[in-house]
């Protein structure tokens, strides 16, 4: 028999905690829905291999003698806390899932069952350690993390707070790779005691702006496992935070809309907020959305900022207090200048990263590109919201192979100059095959074609009424004139390496179908949706660069025992049950691995693999859960390891510093702390073969 487990009573949408919805999107589940665009929905109508120069580059540089061994020394303390295996084997009856040598090679585990165990659980056979942890610092004279003593200055050379998409890049150092992380937000009850939500201090303030943004640091992999620890001080270690020095580029930068009292060039922009997905191009650069930005920005009161979700009122976190740019009645055009995707050469530590305007301006999750046949990058991008829409960009451009100075110069060039399109989608069944229930129509599938309909090309506006500038700015409204399609909160999205359909998180709609709101379509088939949905694209002849696509739904998450549940049509009794996929990825064997944030069916977050081509198509198998209030970010899958990022651990409602709802991952008496959690064998052999 299933075990079942205690729905838990959270009456926030997506199954967050209060202070999740608070800290991280600004309680967006709570505000009404930004798009009140009357477009019709659908019922109505790396990838390539890293470039060898940024080895050869970082190849040149010499050996850092690395300080890890006391580090290495002070987890080493830890680990017995963290560390916990052979987990999977509770209760492992209700799915089908027969010996760990079964399934689609890359998937061969005992799967983990669901369940609310304060830890990273993992398939028997697996073992684990934490790479890095909030506070641990990274750079050169950064202190050891100290929470009662911590500043900002100490925060900005130490590793951020709530890791969320990772980035693994090679590096030419034997064992090495370099790990790039974002830090999506703060929630300043876990961070520190006594926290005042009423008054917080400039300190505090200043701290969870150091604790924002990006890292980079270098990973050592241990020779006989997939054990990773962090390179500390290593020179290509950096972190950038709500106060590094971004640049404007492509079609809008210099525009008027970007220009502020403190930059009248309109090209120049202080710090990154909420990174939450991203990506890693085929050049060897990351890419990095600004998703919920409004939440940072006080008094707002135009329809842009109501599109977009600002507030007319005080923020959260109060930095309007200290820094008068986030206020939008003295800085109007400061939001304008975040909700862009990020480029940062993680090879170059001096580099200056660059906010591509070409690629619009909305609450950017993830962005992944892929290669057209003649070598330009496409780039594939979700807006988080619900009833917000999903995009491609096509550079004009084409990457330049090679380990060249110049060839690495223009391919920074890449994502500056193309076309911006967004999504229109179309189901092939009848509409009134599609009852809201999830009930599949007669044909068998949720299934149908969709257009890419063209923003602007450059300097060219393709969206009467609107300057081009103003398309990349209000992206959103732009979108909303052409009528695209409502989703269902298009997270992160993810080409499959090897057959180059790409594949769209849809994490869930609550809202889909209420009153005033738009009901069912074929590509967003439950109202009231709780669990959501992986939708599969192909583009029209494999052309990346085209305006046509087809689709249909991969996966319609929720419990298998839910007739409104879909697997792409595998036994329901043999697969793990998801809900809320978020994150994607692929493994070396074309293997698609999904991570949850907010699961509905009673179990904390997990990770999943499911093989998308053959026989085993549709087969789902859960590999871990993460601790309580957490949910799983960035994963990575390579030969050895999985790599997660546990993001707010203990993040509960009610809970504080003194008042921990999480032991993760020190144990008690320490402070909770957002980490990055490496899984590997025992035997050292690779992952799920
Ligand atoms: Fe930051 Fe859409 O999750
Ligand atoms: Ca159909
Ligand atoms: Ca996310
Ligand atoms: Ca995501």
């Amino acid at each position: 028999m299933r075990k079942l487990l205690p729905l838990l009573n959270s009456g926030h949408a997506g199954g967050r905690s209060a202070l999740t919805c608070r800290y991280r999107c600004g309680d967006a589940c709570f505000h009404e829905v930004p798009n009140t665009s009357d477009n019709e929905y659908a019922g109505d109508i790396i990838a390539g291999v890293l470039s060898r120069r940024s080895m050869m580059r970082t190849a040149a540089v010499v050996t850092v003698a690395s300080a890890t061994a006391g580090v290495v020394v002070a987890q080493g303390a830890t680990e017995a806390h963290a560390a916990t295996t052979g987990a999977a084997a509770e209760g492992r009856g209700g799915h089908g899932h027969g010996s760990v040598c079964d399934g689609a090679r890359g998937l061969r585990f005992a799967p983990v069952e669901p369940n609310t165990a304060d830890q990273v659980t993992v398939p028997s056979g697996y073992t684990q350690n934490v790479v890095i942890r909030w506070g641990e610092p990274i750079l050169r004279g950064a202190p050891a993390f100290d929470p009662d003593r911590q500043t900002a200055r100490a925060q900005a050379g130490q590793f951020g707070y709530n890791n969320d998409f990772l980035s693994l890049l090679p590096l030419r150092e034997h064992g090495r790779q370099v790990l790039v992380a974002n830090h999506e937000y703060t929630d300043e009850v876990l961070m520190f005691k006594g926290y005042d939500p009423a008054n917080p201090t400039r300190e505090q303030a200043e701290i969870a702006w150091a604790a924002h943004g990006l890292s980079v640091v270098v990973v050592q992999e241990e020779r006989r496992s997939g054990k990773l620890t962090p390179v500390l001080r290593h020179h290509l270690n950096r972190r950038l935070t709500a106060t590094s020095e971004f640049r404007l580029t492509g079609p809008a930068a210099g525009s008027d809309l970007l220009k502020t009292s403190a930059d009248p060039t309109g090209t120049k922009v202080l710090g990154t907020l909420n990174n939450c997905a991203g990506g890693t191009t085929p050049w060897g650069t990351t890419l990095h959305g600004e998703e919920n930005f409004n939440q940072y920005f006080a008094n707002g009161s135009s329809a842009t900022d109501k599109r977009y979700g600002i507030g007319a009122s005080a923020t959260e976190r109060k930095w309007e207090r200290f820094d008068k740019r986030f206020d939008v009645a003295q800085e109007p055009n400061e939001p304008h200048r975040f909700g862009w995707v990020v480029e940062l050469d993680p090879y170059d530590p001096e580099s200056t990263p660059r906010k591509r305007t070409a690629l619009g301006r909305f609450k950017h999750e993830a962005a992944q590109p892929r290669l057209t046949r003649d070598g330009r990058p496409v780039v594939y991008m979700g807006d988080d919201e619900r009833f917000d829409y999903f995009y491609k960009f096509v550079s004009s451009k084409r990457m330049k192979k090679g380990d060249s100075r110049a060839a690495h110069q223009h391919n920074l060039t890449l994502l500056d100059e193309g076309t911006l399109y967004v999504a229109k989608i179309s189901g092939d069944s009848p509409a009134a095959e599609i009852d809201g229930t999830g009930k599949l129509p007669d044909d068998g599938e949720f299934d149908g074609t969709g257009v890419w309909i063209p923003l602007a090309t450059g300097d060219v506006s393709h969206v009467e009424g609107m300057t081009a500038e103003e398309v990349y700015v209000f992206t959103r409204l732009a979108a909303d004139k052409v009528g695209a399609t409502k989703m269902d909160r298009p997270e992160d999205v993810e080409p499959s390496p090897r057959t180059g359909r790409v594949y769209v998180a849809l994490t869930n709609n609550t809202d889909r179908g209420k009153t005033g709101k738009a009901g069912a379509d074929e590509a967003n088939p439950r109202n009231l949706n709780k669990h959501g949905q992986i939708l599969e694209l192909a583009e029209h002849w494999d052309n990346p660069a085209g305006d046509g696509f087809a689709w249909r739904l991969f996966l319609v998450a929720g419990d298998p025992e839910d007739p409104a549940t879909y697997f792409a049509g595998y036994p329901k009794d043999e697969v793990s049950p998801i809900s809320c996929p978020d994150n994607v990825a692929f493994d070396p064997h074309g293997n698609l691995w999904i991570s949850t944030d907010g699961n509905q069916l009673g179990s904390h977050d997990g990770l999943f693999g499911v093989a998308t081509r053959g026989e085993r198509r549709g087969e789902l198998k859960q590999f871990l859960t993460v601790p309580k209030g957490a949910e799983t970010c960035g994963p990575i899958v390579q030969d050895r390891r999985v790599i997660v990022a546990v993001q707010h651990p203990g993040e509960v409602d009610g809970a504080s510093v003194e008042k921990p709802a999480s032991v993760w991952p020190d144990g008690p008496g320490r402070i909770v702390r957002p980490a990055v959690v490496a899984v590997y064998r025992q035997d050292g052999r690779d992952i799920g073969v």
